[in-house]
């Protein structure tokens, strides 16, 4: 069968994740975690003292960027890949709410995404792919087959995001995720390089009142069509 370009792009926490694994879990596609690679440079430049509440290393932080190499390696207990920071599986590391509230300001650095957006059009050369993140549609894979812009509430998002930092650290507070939530929205979509905005071929899904499931065979649907 014909294989296809999936792009999934939306705001943070609307589950893009969750669909686009399923979705190449039951295709057999690649799934590919782009947020993953911006939160491990996060983590690169946290340990190597670039960035904190008070400073922000700029310059420091692109002259590393040819030091340390990101790479995924399939997980089979999991079913997807897991990302590496150099030799190291950072796949459980770079999920913290520290994390994330880093990780808008290094995603805004053009440099970074210089990196990386050559380094996702490589591993989503040969199609078959499904690649979720900010700007998939818009710039990665501007003529993906497909392209899917999801969003939901902050509210409810932030709902969700809770639920599953809870479940690793009860000491999480829901305002501080919705604030998270709230201010990286502001900073992914007014930053010059590449802002998060629906691609106009995109499919816009609100899914504050979708279940999984048929948010699912929402999206399969599409996908046949486009094969
Ligand atoms: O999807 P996520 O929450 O793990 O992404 C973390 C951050 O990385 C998000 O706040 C914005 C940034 N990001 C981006 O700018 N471009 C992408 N393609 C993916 C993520």
């Amino acid at each position: 069968m014909k294989k296809i370009t999936i792009a999934i792009d939306g705001f943070s926490s609307t589950g893009k994740s969750t669909l686009a694994k399923a979705l190449a879990k039951s295709l057999g596609y690649i799934y590919i975690d782009t947020g993953a690679m911006y939160r491990a440079v996060t983590l690169f430049a946290m340990r190597k003292g670039l960035i904190s509440a008070k400073n922000f290393d700029q310059a420091r932080l692109v002259e590393l960027l040819d030091t340390f190499d990101l790479h995924f390696e399939y997980n089979v207990a999991k079913g997807y890949a897991d990302i590496y920071l150099n030799q190291e599986n950072v796949e459980e590391l770079i999920r913290t709410l520290e994390v994330s509230q880093f990780v808008s300001q290094i995603a805004a650095v053009s440099e970074v995404r210089k990196k990386l957006v050559e380094q996702q059009q490589i591993l989503g050369k040969s199609k078959g792919v499904v690649m979720d993140g900010r700007d998939i549609g818009t710039v990665v894979f501007p003529d993906a087959e497909l392209k899917i812009f999801m969003t939901a509430s902050p509210e409810i998002r932030a709902q969700r995001r809770f639920k599953e930092l809870q479940a690793k650290d009860s000491k999480v507070v829901y305002e501080d995720v919705l604030h998270n939530v709230i201010e990286r929205d502001q900073i992914d979509t007014s930053r010059q390089d590449s802002p998060l905005v629906k691609a106009d071929d995109a499919v816009e899904v609100d899914n504050s009142n979708l279940s999984r499931e048929e948010q699912f065979d929402l999206i399969l649907q599409l996908v046949k069509e486009r094969i």
